[in-house]
């Protein structure tokens, strides 16, 4: 199956209160546990790449292994863009075959917002690819206070948001952050300021970044091993299990891959000092990528034979 946009992924994952995965790739090991555990579960995927992923890979290797993924799976695999921050950047994605590119503006003014965003989904619409935009400021990024809802989303805004910049889904700010430590002291989301969104824009799709759930098992894996990610935090399962069954379509997971990998990585080179072939210990890193992402889908995302 060629790559396809979310636009029907997300149309079931609303009806069927389940989400799609979003999982971000840097490399050939993480692309392949993410699809072996789509194709073995019969989810539908969202590979997305990032301006760092970008840069560290470069596109023509990561468009080239996502083209593999896609001729050696059965599943329906969405190529999105994370975090683009400019026009210029979701352009080049745009004319370089994928299928889904993310406007984040969501540092600019609300006014600026609607007019990046909108300018990125008329150039995308135009070529069939569909676009996600954000509306407030994840934790931990905006440190003034501009409302009631501080930095998380105001739900007054979101009608006027979707409407005049036409885009198809929309990242929102609840409490959830990117990277390890998400919380200091109890894990919290607003899903009440969820559930005014949902009011406000029924049927559409709501992004969830920083959805990591940072594992305790790969924690005191690493920790053991000679890491130090003391005090790492992430998101509950069962808050993640809730938002998917609301009308969150999308959920973003990063952390936990990188996790998982050096977890398994430090715990190889632990009990194999003597071991120098990269695919000795890539291989087991691959490996826990692909069980965790499993994990996911069945047990979180809830996206387990929907492909
Ligand atoms: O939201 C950020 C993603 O985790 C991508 O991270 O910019 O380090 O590739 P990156
Ligand atoms: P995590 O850091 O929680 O994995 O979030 C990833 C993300 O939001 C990518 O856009
Ligand atoms: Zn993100």
């Amino acid at each position: 199956m060629p790559l396809t946009t979310s636009t029907q992924m997300f149309k079931k994952a609303y009806k069927g209160g389940y989400a799609v995965g979003a999982f971000n790739v840097n490399n050939m090991e993480t692309i392949q546990g993410i699809v072996e555990a789509g194709e073995e579960c019969k989810s539908p995927l969202i590979l997305q790449v990032s301006k760092g992923a970008r840069e560290y890979a470069n596109m023509t290797y990561l468009k080239k292994l996502v083209e593999a993924a896609v001729l050696t799976t059965t599943v329906p695999i969405c190529l999105h863009l994370d975090h683009g921050d400019t026009f210029e950047l979701c352009k080049a994605c745009v004319d370089d075959g994928f299928t889904s590119v993310m406007i984040d503006a969501s540092k600019l003014p609300f006014e600026e917002n609607i007019k990046l965003s909108k300018r990125v989904a008329d150039y995308a619409h135009e070529r069939g690819v569909v676009v996600e935009a954000e509306l407030g400021k994840l934790a931990g990024i905006e440190e003034h206070v501009s409302n009631k809802y501080g930095s998380f989303t105001d739900p007054s805004e979101v009608e006027e948001f979707v409407t005049k910049t036409g885009v198809d889904s929309l990242a929102i700010a609840i409490g959830t952050s990117h990277g390890a430590y998400k919380f200091k002291g109890e894990a919290q989301l607003r899903f009440d300021i969820l559930e005014e969104i949902e009011k406000r824009i029924p049927g559409f799709p709501i992004v969830l970044h920083g959805s990591s759930s940072v594992p305790k098992e790969f924690v005191d894996m690493i920790n053991n091993y000679g890491g130090n990610v003391a005090g790492a935090q992430g998101v509950p399962e069962s808050m993640l299990r809730k938002a998917a069954s609301m009308s969150v379509c999308k959920i973003n997971i990063d952390t936990d891959i990188r996790l998982a990998m050096t977890a398994e990585i430090r715990k190889h080179f632990s009990e194999h000092p003597e071991h120098f072939d990269p695919r000795q210990y890539l291989k087991p890193a691959r490996e826990a990528v692909k069980q965790m992402v499993k994990h996911k889908i069945i047990n979180v995302l809830g996206s387990d034979d929907k492909a």
